[in-house]
């Protein structure tokens, strides 16, 4: 089944039949093998904005990093611009990842141009990009400062910017607002629409606030309880140019609300697991 197909628009990625299932721990009576995602069948196109949501422990994590080639998938097939990704980070693809990973030890300045000096870019070139990232982020004042002295607002910026600085022309991130407060993630939301729109690249967001995706993307993905399939997906149908302010609209009440229909009984069997699994645990 292919969910979310539109063969009039170039592809830029594609999950076929994707499955992932983590195998059984070694040892007596050690976890069960845990099928954390799919069958996923997913086309994302070239440019656009694509939201995922999904109860807590659905295997959001775990397709972004497939999808990336961190893991490969046990079954299916992954492409990134034509060319399969089994288990290692095609070039192109950037990702933030769930926690904060800026690096403590090294400045802002520093963690911007980690990957560039790792890649063995020329020094001139890496000045010019990390600059010019670091202004685009709001963080030159901070060139300097250790990610100890920013805000969590600001240390995620970081790392958003490490990743930008590479250039990629897919970009995942994993709910990179997750631990924020409400109008500071509405702000960083209006961050990734900018350099969205900027770097032209395909974005794909993992969040579980419906809001947030009924807000930033062209499509949002709807996620059932793990393992982790696409029930529904909803183009959202906002112009190129826009920002947090949508949140006013009929249109974006109506979206938040059709994610929330589909979502909530997902959500309660999740949660009925995490209760059952707590419960046995005591
Ligand atoms: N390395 C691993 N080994 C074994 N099981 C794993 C591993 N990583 C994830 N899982 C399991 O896979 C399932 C999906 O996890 P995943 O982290 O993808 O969920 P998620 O949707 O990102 O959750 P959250 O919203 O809490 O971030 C969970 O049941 C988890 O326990
Ligand atoms: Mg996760």
């Amino acid at each position: 089944m292919s969910v979310a197909s539109l063969p009039s628009r170039e592809i830029h990625a594609q999950l076929e039949a994707v499955t992932r299932v983590f195998p059984a721990a070694p040892g007596a009576g050690a976890q069960p093998p845990v099928h954390a995602l799919g069958p996923v069948d997913l086309d994302l196109r070239k440019g656009e904005f694509f939201a995922v949501v999904g109860p807590s422990g659905c295997g959001k994590s775990t397709f972004l990093e497939v999808l990336a080639g961190l893991q490969k998938p046990t079954a299916g097939t992954v492409t990134f611009e034509g060319k399969v990704v089994n288990g290692e980070v095609a070039d192109g693809i950037g990702v933030v990842f769930q926690e904060d990973a800026s690096f403590p030890w090294l400045t802002v300045w520093d963690n911007a141009a980690f990957g560039l000096r790792r890649n063995g870019v020329a020094a001139a070139e890496i000045r010019r990009r990390v600059d010019d990232t670091l202004a685009f982020m709001g963080l030159k004042d901070f060139a300097r400062a250790y990610p100890s002295q920013l805000s969590g607002g600001m240390r995620q910026r970081v790392c958003i910017a490490r990743t930008l600085v590479l250039q990629p022309r897919l970009i995942l991130l994993d709910e990179p607002f997750g631990a924020l407060d409400a109008q500071t993630r509405l702000l960083m939301g209006d961050e990734v629409l900018r350099l969205w729109r900027r770097t032209g690249a395909s974005v794909l967001l993992i969040t579980h606030a419906l809001d947030e995706a009924a807000m930033l993307a062209d499509r949002v993905g709807a996620m059932s309880a793990r393992p982790g399939r696409f029930i529904e997906v909803i183009d959202t149908g906002w112009p190129r140019e826009r920002d947090s302010t949508i949140v006013g609209e009929a249109a974006f009440g109506e979206i938040t609300a059709r994610l929330w229909e589909r979502l909530r009984g997902e959500s309660l069997k999740a949660l009925g697991h995490a209760g059952a699994d707590s419960m046995a645990a005591e």
